[in-house]
């Protein structure tokens, strides 16, 4: 069976627990998702670690953003290790997105568009007028431009942004909470369906599925449930 278009998020408080996590999800899911915290605590073996043997495809959420002549050499540095996915935030601009895109050509660099954490009053005091909506297209919009295939947006947002640029980019969508659970610190959430529904290509799932006493059930039960309505 194909695995599902999941990215399960191993926010994990040690190496051990997120490759653990990652071996029990991976029969299900297509990729798992190693964050700052992780990577800046262990380093880059733990792409390694988390990828054991299966070859999971592995979603590095570095949130790159700097200088282009920085980013480009981070991007570089961090391309030795093949994750199938790396992050820069869009605010860094389009000649940053481009010097990543260039530096990790065998890695599908993924904007970030507008934190979801931060409310319009946030925006507006760093610079950003107007409604987040508007900010998320603009960003959507010009970070293709620059050269990435892939977006990661709000579920709320991805059928907008879905209509701003159209099929042939993969948009990541966290925020995914399937029916009945707790949506924790997550202010919007989607069920899966939903964000599938809507034009997401890759839900990032943390919680829901790492927080479940049985890792690998909770990202079969999702993994099932998205097969049922896509089939539907
Ligand atoms: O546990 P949960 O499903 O909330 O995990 C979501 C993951 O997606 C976390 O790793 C979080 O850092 C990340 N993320 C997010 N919202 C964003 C960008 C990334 O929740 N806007």
């Amino acid at each position: 069976m194909t695995p599902a278009p999941i990215a399960v998020a191993l926010d994990a408080p040690d190496l051990e627990t997120a490759a653990r996590w990652a071996g029990l999800v991976t029969p299900h899911v297509s990729t798992v998702k190693v964050g700052l915290e992780l990577y800046l605590r262990y380093g880059p073996d733990v792409i390694a670690s988390v990828r054991g043997a299966s070859g999971v495809r592995v979603f590095l959420d570095l949130k790159l953003h700097d200088i282009p002549n920085t980013v480009s050499g981070a991007a570089k540095a961090v391309a030795r290790l093949r994750p199938a996915i790396l992050t820069v935030h869009a605010s860094g601009g389009p000649a940053m997105i481009k010097a990543a895109v260039e530096a990790a050509p065998h890695t599908q660099i993924a904007a970030v568009t507008v934190l979801t954490s931060l409310s319009e009053a946030d925006l507006g005091r760093i610079g950003i007028a107007g409604a987040a909506d508007d900010a998320v297209r603009r960003l959507a919009a010009m970070s293709v431009e620059a050269g990435v295939t892939a977006l990661v947006c709000s579920p709320n947002e991805v059928s907008a942004v879905r209509a701003e640029v159209g099929p042939g980019i993969t948009l990541i969508t966290p925020g995914v909470r399937p029916p009945g659970t707790d949506s924790q610190d997550q202010a919007r959430v989607a069920t899966p369906e939903q964000a599938m529904a809507d034009g997401a290509d890759l839900l990032v799932i943390g919680r829901p599925i790492t927080g479940s006493p049985d890792p690998g059930a909770a990202a079969a039960a999702i993994a099932a449930s998205l097969r049922r309505t896509s089939h539907a």
